[in-house]
């Protein structure tokens, strides 16, 4: 137990999918695991364990934003022994050429957070993903042809800008595929705790060309990501 989590040890596996929305986490334990049962209710922050193809897998719900990401991703490292984090999500396009549906994979991620800036003193700490997870989810991606995108993401702690589009231009210039609000904080503590982590978002609305997914493209987008996020989160 530890004060955002009700699970006990042992109920999360080794591997974790960590969806921001508590809805998406039930939606991939109920429509993906073998099995699944609810692990974690608290502040209806869900986290279920189940299988896929036979290995254990666990999802659990981190919240919008990196601060409350922090929290449930610290209390898995210490708390219930989480050794593989697979952020999946959505993100806004920052460059033309990343449609609507197209999947992005953070190599790395910039970001405005404090968390991160303020840990390096003068030095600006690059979050990366780890390098065996992303090989191995651009190469499943693109047998599968699945269109990917695998770069620069943007973690924000700020959804609405006052300045709109100009608050990226930098980073757009400095090709930025995409904004989302976790990423960076997510590789920060798999660095600093040892983990291995890795982000996969859908691109559901471009900031850039203002193309914005239907329902029933955001759901086969979703499917895709979940189904590749599994694959890789359990090696299957
Ligand atoms: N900003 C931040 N996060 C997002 C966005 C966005 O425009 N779209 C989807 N996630």
């Amino acid at each position: 137990m530890t004060p955002h989590n009700e699970a006990k040890p042992g109920d999360y596996a080794e591997a974790i999918l960590l969806p921001g929305d508590p809805l998406r986490a039930k939606w991939i334990a109920e429509t993906f695991f073998e099995a699944p049962r609810q692990v974690n209710g608290v502040r209806g922050c869900f986290g279920y364990t189940g299988t896929w193809k036979g290995k254990p897998v666990s999802v659990q719900a981190t919240g919008m934003g990196q601060p409350t990401l922090a929290i449930y991703v610290h209390e898995l490292i210490h708390s219930y022994g989480m050794k593989v984090a697979i952020r999946v999500g959505t993100c806004g396009g920052l460059a033309e050429k990343v449609k609507v549906r197209d999947l992005v994979i953070a190599q790395g991620a910039s970001t405005d957070s404090g968390i991160v800036r303020e840990a390096f003193g003068p030095y600006g700490f690059a979050p990366l993903a780890d390098f065996g997870l992303l090989r191995d989810a651009v190469a499943r991606a693109e047998a599968a042809g699945l269109p990917v995108h695998v770069g620069n993401m943007v973690s924000s702690d700020i959804f609405y800008h006052a300045d709109g589009l100009k608050a990226y231009a930098a980073l757009i210039a400095h090709g930025a595929l995409a904004v989302e609000m976790e990423c960076a904080v997510l590789y920060l503590l798999a660095a600093r705790f040892g983990i291995r982590a890795l982000t996969i978002c859908a691109m559901t609305d471009s900031l850039v060309t203002h193309e914005e997914l239907s329902a029933a493209d955001r759901q086969s987008s979703l499917i895709d990501m979940a189904t590749l996020a599994l694959d890789v989160a359990v090696g299957a």
